[in-house]
């Protein structure tokens, strides 16, 4: 029996193109649509070779020809814009392609009978949590255009199963981090805002020093806490989540996080562990809309999907990425 392809959209970016790897590790063809604005076309080349059609979501046209070309399974859909601070000050921008590119994406999968969805949502459509750890019944009230595209998607998609019977799992990503452990693949935003990236970026001597935003948060360091969360477990829980839709698995929403939060000046003192090198720093203000302490519960992933992270530990996470740093900035 042919193996099932499944088409991966933003897989020449960061966690897309982990999930590919996992996909194929795990058996599966894969297709990628990617459009290229942030994917990175050298490593679906010499790490992931499969085919990558370069193209965009919001083209009809084109996904009615993918998925007459391919026998296509499910689609995983990672491609969105992903930058909080630009959403606000172009919101039509994140809209347009985040959730335009979607509907289009699904019309085209209904036309074409394909009916199983993997969607990365984000914890940013909870907004300023109410409670720790947020667990996915906390009220969902998005503080900028970036979370809301993201919520708008997962309630299209709710209505979309009742009225056309499409099966889809949506994953509230808490921050994705580190690096496929072999140092093939790793993340390389261009502009990078993340945190661990910027702090390798500083140890690298790439950047002058990282900014931290508040040192005066209710926290014991008094720095913000965030659950980070290793990209390879992203990718398995992708995998099962595709093989719980496979089986039958109702539309449903799981988070996925560490459930242990660590604040941004353990990131730091952590990687000048790891990296064995001085990360200088310097200090500003807090910035509007950041929550004190950000940790998700993925006990739903765990019980329904039977998802264990094999990294929690933020030492692991980090000499993954300094791994991955290190070669792609030699
Ligand atoms: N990185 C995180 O910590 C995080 C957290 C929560 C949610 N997410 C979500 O996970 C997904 C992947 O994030 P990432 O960090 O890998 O981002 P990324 O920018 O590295 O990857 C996104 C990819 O999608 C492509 N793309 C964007 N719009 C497209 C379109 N219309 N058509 C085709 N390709 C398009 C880009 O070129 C890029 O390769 C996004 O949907 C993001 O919202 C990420």
């Amino acid at each position: 029996m042919s193996q099932p392809i499944i088409l991966v959209t933003g897989g020449a970016g960061y966690i897309g193109s982990h999930a590919v790897l996992a996909l194929q590790r795990a058996g599966y063809g894969v297709v990628i649509l990617d459009n290229l604005v942030y994917g990175h076309r050298d490593l679906v080349a010499s790490v992931l070779k499969v085919p990558l059609i370069v193209g965009d979501t919001c083209d009809r046209p084109l996904l009615d020809q993918i998925f007459a070309n391919y026998s296509i399974a499910a689609v995983m859909h990672f491609a969105a814009y992903t930058y909080v601070g630009e959403s606000v000050t172009d919101p039509a921008k994140y809209y347009r392609n985040n959730v335009l590119g979607t509907l289009t994406l699904l019309e085209a999968m209904q036309a074409a009978a394909v009916d199983h969805f993997v969607f990365s949502s984000t914890c940013a459509t909870y907004g300023l949590p109410q409670t720790i750890p947020l667990t996915e019944a906390h009220p969902q009230q998005p503080i900028n255009p970036y979370g809301r595209s993201k919520l708008m998607v997962e309630q299209m998609l709710a209505d979309f199963d009742r009225a056309y019977g499409l099966q889809s799992v949506y994953f509230r990503y808490f921050n994705a981090a580190g690096a496929d452990p072999s140092g093939c693949l790793g993340e390389d935003h261009q502009p990078e805002t993340h945190l661990i990236p910027l702090v390798l970026l500083t140890a690298l001597g790439k950047r002058e020093r990282v900014t931290i935003f508040g040192t005066d948060y209710p926290t014991p360091d008094g720095t913000c806490i965030r659950d980070y969360i290793h990209v390879s477990d992203l990718a398995t829980a992708h995998i099962l989540g595709l093989e719980y839709l496979l089986q039958g698995g109702a539309t449903t929403a799981f988070n996925l996080g560490n459930g242990s939060g660590f604040s941004v000046r353990q990131v730091i003192d952590t990687a000048q562990q790891v990296t064995g090198r001085e990360i200088p720093v310097q200090y500003s203000d807090r910035r509007a809309g950041d929550p004190p302490v950000l940790i998700g519960s993925s006990h739903k992933a765990s019980t329904v999907l039977g998802w264990v992270p094999r990294f929690p530990e933020l030492a692991d996470i980090i000499a993954h990425a300094w791994n991955w740093h290190q070669q792609r900035h030699s």
